[in-house]
């Protein structure tokens, strides 16, 4: 890039995601549709972000919040169909909004056309999945020993046409999420054709899910045991993985204006994720260490330090996020005891029941974290109803738990239902001005007490979440130019400059005096006379800049 040619808009920019199902119902059903997101499009412009990243928005089954694709060309009827989709795009891009969307590219959902064709035997559609005999006598034992990323096994066995036990088939998700075979030539083209098919209707790029997972180890070896999150896999991040992902930067690349990725990468050794991110490949891969770190100085320190290394060695931004739809909402992790170094989603939906989340308290650190996170150099991700301060809904009844975690658990994990609840707009009790009135209740029950956290409520508080979102997404082009320099600070605060701004982090035990000559311009909380409170964080720019 010459000096002269302006950064494109992806490196800094703010991304709102949104479940579609979960953010606006216009159509009255109480399920969210492309209808309310339009309607609520200026909501978005006007909270300061620069492109929304809508979840799979794909005709589905909902076994897996539609990461089980039926048609990787079409839009769910229940979200108003493809005529909303590409409405909404144009709207979009009319307020100046970019728009990404998922693909997912590592597995159909069982009622995908070609996945029901493999199923009636058809050979071709059969070699585009990963169809394997099984071990042990008469084929009844799963062809390995891998376990799906949902419990138990990833392999369910098929019936053949004659009725008796057929061949197995992979899945690294639930049964009806099968793995699609991307050694199979006609696999890569008909994705490369998806690509082309949603940026020619003005896509802007895409959220690549499981981008680690495509390929698998060829003779689909044993794992021995090996967990999928923490040590080499032989169903994750293989090198022929990226001969896929520079295919699809071509494809990018032909369009005016280029289309971008963003890839969910989970790799056991972090030394592999910079390969991802080469110049012919995907543009950015999310840091995950956010959405687990503790509430703590150093070890936020820390994964600062790695995200920017890991930028400094490949060029590509940090794509920073706090939480996203998989995991438990960051008002309540930082709600409870704080571990020592990372939880993880198994042990914070484990703490439900164990621990009383104090949520006034998560919600100061919640504040605090988001002025750290819009201050970093890079992107930052807001997943809806972060900017309401929206906490897990940890109470949701058993039977209406829909997440697959929960259920193949037997009950046991939560799941992640509570991440996923339909957000509040208005009022003082459910539907919150989710639907309009006599829709019928939320596919997911909201909790009694969301009045204050609704959007309109909070837009009549200048010290709301809100409020302060607003303004950080406002601020934080002009006042976070720049890259990162650590700042000498007390025990327990994370200071940086970004240009002439300075942020602080107070994350010790104890209120620390501000540093002198410089002037607050936004504070997680009540900073009074030069003093920053527990748990709180602040920007501060030079004395001698006229204020706001
Ligand atoms: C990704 C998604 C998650 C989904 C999984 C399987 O991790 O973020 O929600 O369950 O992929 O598609």
């Amino acid at each position: 890039m010459s000096s002269s040619t302006p950064a494109p808009w992806w490196r800094t920019a703010a991304v709102y995601q949104v479940l579609p199902r979960s953010f606006a119902d216009g159509g009255g059903d109480g399920v969210g549709d492309l209808a309310g997101l339009r309607a609520r499009l200026p909501y978005l412009a006007e909270l300061g972000v620069d492109a929304v990243w809508v979840t799979p928005w794909y005709p589905s089954p909902m076994v897996d919040n539609g990461y089980d694709v039926a048609d990787y060309r079409d839009v769910d009827a229940v979200l108003g169909g493809l005529g909303q989709a590409e409405a909404f795009v144009q709207e979009a891009h009319a307020l100046g909004l970019r728009v990404l969307v998922d693909i997912v590219p590592n597995h159909t959902s069982d009622a995908h056309a070609w996945f029901r064709a493999a199923l009636a035997g058809d050979a071709r559609a059969r070699a585009r999945y990963l169809f394997r005999p099984g071990r042990g006598e008469g084929g009844a034992l799963p062809p390995n020993d891998w376990e799906s990323c949902f419990g138990g096994p990833s392999w369910t066995r098929t019936t053949d046409a004659d009725g008796r036990p057929g061949e197995w088939y992979l899945h690294s998700f639930a049964p009806e999420q099968p793995d699609l075979d991307w050694r199979n030539p006609e696999v890569r083209a008909e994705f490369v054709d998806v690509l082309r098919f949603w940026f020619d209707r003005g896509v802007d790029g895409f959220r690549v899910d499981v981008a680690h997972g495509l390929v698998k180890e060829a003779g689909l070896p044993d794992a021995l045991g090996r967990d999928r999150r923490t040590e080499e896999h032989p169903g994750w991040d293989q090198d022929e993985v990226h001969e896929v992902y520079r295919e699809w930067r071509e494809v990018a690349d032909s369009y005016d204006p280029p289309r971008v990725f963003v890839a969910e990468a989970w790799v056991a050794r972090p030394e592999r994720l910079p390969l991802y991110l080469r110049s012919d490949e995907l543009h950015m891969a999310f840091e995950f260490e956010p959405l687990h770190v503790t509430w703590r100085e150093g070890p936020w320190r820390r994964v600062v330090e790695r995200g920017l290394a890991t930028a400094a060695l490949t060029g590509a931004p940090s794509a920073w996020a706090l939480t996203n739809h998989d995991v438990v909402r960051q008002v309540t992790r930082y709600a409870r005891t704080q571990w020592p170094e990372r939880g993880s989603n198994e042990s914070e939906r484990a703490r439900w029941g164990t621990e009383e989340p104090d949520l006034a308290l998560g919600r100061t650190r919640a504040r605090a974290a988001a002025l750290l996170t819009t201050a970093l150099p890079g992107l930052v991700y807001v997943y809806e109803g972060e900017e309401l301060g929206l906490e897990e809904v940890e109470d949701i009844p058993t039977e209406r738990r829909l997440d697959p975690i929960h259920t193949r658990s037997g009950g046991r994990d939560p799941g992640r239902d509570g991440s996923r609840v339909p957000l509040p707009w208005s009022g003082d009790r459910p539907p919150y001005g989710f639907s309009p009135p006599g829709a019928p209740e939320p596919w997911l029950p909201q909790p009694p007490g969301w009045g204050p956290l609704t959007a309109a409520a909070q837009e009549q508080d200048p010290d709301s979440t809100l409020a302060l979102y607003r303004c950080a997404l406002g601020l934080r082009h002009e006042l976070m130019a720049g890259p990162l320099v650590w700042h000498e600070a007390p025990d327990g605060v994370l200071a940086f400059a970004r240009g002439t701004t300075v942020v602080w982090v107070n994350f010790g035990p104890d209120d620390v005096p501000l540093p002198a000559g410089r002037r607050v311009v936004l504070a997680s909380g009540p900073a009074p006379d030069g003093v920053l409170p527990v748990d709180t964080a602040a920007w501060l720019v030079p004395d001698e800049e006229g204020s706001r």
